[in-house]
């Protein structure tokens, strides 16, 4: 470990929440050099849905490997990505209804975010795009420019310019629609008309704060009054977290352009798409470009990972274990002090200690899961949210211990 602390630079942030040296993972299980076993209710920050080193992709991605199958390709034709948007089409967009292009980007999710902002202004000519406080969409520029943290806003050390912050309706006693169409129409408002509108249907980062479906109808049918493009970023909460392959399917909109990564290789592997309906459709070839546009192998994992999806009946499951959840933390752990608040869909729940007034007991109850046994993050603002985040794939016996622990680890601190 020693060289890891002296070597790796002071940004590190999840090796000080979990200081260990991990060594193997299975599923939702992660072990450590010094022996311990972990269940793990983080899943990478969202891109292990289908729990580590998952044997059915596993065994996909090895013999593809083992037959040299094409590595790196940038954005050639390939039978990888061929036989991954085949399967993209028949068994995501199809059955959803959805008409959408498919743009490979450079590997991450902040890429596909900075993709959608840059074709959203060249479709549009406006430079403007708005975006909800407590957001987060990556950390290079333009993604940075539309995330809400001051501190890492900061970081940026230049203007982050033309982005309007626009109040999430957790924070906001309003009528968020109409104050957003307000600033939009009226001529004194001072604020220009955007090129597209930008959202998480689950501020994940921001401390699990899901829109109401009925929210996003009424700002889908606004952007569409006003001819504003909207985006969803849905590289944390999509590819199944909330139980449909899109976050927003239950609401039943259409948004113009759709963000994807974190899961969507089924295996960890870096891939980000970025989704836009056909007519917007008009970057010229090499405009936007990239050496890693494009990950072959992460190709293969993301097909296998579809096919499983059904196979396993991964909707219907993450629909049981979210009724789990809900029952145990409405009472096993909202019962330990009547100031918790509880928020989450599907795969992804927040427990929020805020209302208690102690700003570290999140982080002291996150540090006793991780002592018991359970890795587990923090989300929102001051860190007060405990995320539960755990792979779809969980067995309802680990599930269920990684709730107790989670149990146990408050009954420390709030029944002391
Ligand atoms: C909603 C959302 N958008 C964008 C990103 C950025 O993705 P990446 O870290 O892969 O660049 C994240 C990462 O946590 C995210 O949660």
């Amino acid at each position: 470990m020693d060289i890891l602390e002296r070597l790796e630079s002071n940004v590190r942030s999840y090796s000080r929440s979990f200081p260990t040296v991990f060594v193997r993972a299975k599923m939702s299980k992660m072990y450590s050099r010094d022996g311990r076993e972990y269940i793990d209710f983080f899943s990478g920050a969202g891109a292990l849905s289908y729990g580590h080193n998952n044997e059915y992709i596993k065994k996909k991605v090895i013999d593809y490997i083992a037959n040299d199958g094409i590595s790196h390709a940038l954005d050639m034709f390939t039978e990888a990505k061929e036989e991954f948007f085949l399967a993209f089409e028949e068994k995501v967009l199809k059955p959803a209804g959805y008409d959408y292009k498919l743009l490979s980007c450079a590997p991450t999710g902040t890429n596909a975010v900075e993709a959608s902002l840059k074709l959203a202004r060249k479709v549009k000519g406006r430079p403007g795009i708005f975006a909800f406080t407590g957001s987060f969409h990556g950390m290079t520029m333009g993604s940075l420019s539309v995330t809400s943290g001051k501190t890492v806003r900061a970081g940026a050390g230049v203007q982050l310019t033309d982005v309007t912050f626009v109040p999430h309706p957790c924070s906001f006693k309003g009528d968020v629609i109409e104050y957003i169409e307000n600033i939009i129409t009226d001529e004194y408002s001072g604020v220009m008309k955007p090129a597209a509108i930008i959202l998480e249907t689950v501020q994940a980062e921001g401390g699990v704060w899901p829109m109401e479906p009925e929210f996003l109808r009424r700002l889908r049918a606004m952007c569409d009054r006003q001819d504003v493009l909207m985006i969803i970023d849905d590289i944390q909460v999509g590819c199944g977290r909330t139980g449909r392959f899109f976050s927003f399917e239950e609401a039943g909109i259409v948004p113009d352009m759709v963000a994807l990564s974190k899961a969507i290789s089924g295996y960890g592997f870096p891939m980000s798409l970025l989704l836009m309906k056909p007519e917007l459709d008009i970057f010229s070839p090499g405009e936007h470009n990239g050496t890693f546009r494009g990950n072959q192998v992460a190709f293969i994992g993301a097909k296998a990972a579809l096919e499983l999806r059904e196979m396993l009946d991964l909707e219907g499951k993450t629909k049981q274990n979210e009724e789990f959840i809900r029952q145990f933390v409405k009472t096993r752990l909202l019962t330990l002090d009547d100031r918790l608040q509880h928020r989450g869909t599907g795969m992804i729940h927040g427990i929020d200690f805020e209302a208690l007034g102690d700003e570290s007991l999140s982080g002291k109850v996150a540090n006793e899961c991780f002592r018991l046994g359970l890795i587990i993050e923090r989300a929102g603002r001051k860190d007060c949210v405990l995320k539960i985040m755990p792979a779809l794939t969980i067995e309802r016996d680990e599930l269920r211990a990684g709730l107790e622990i989670i149990e146990k680890a408050m009954t420390k601190y709030l029944r002391q």
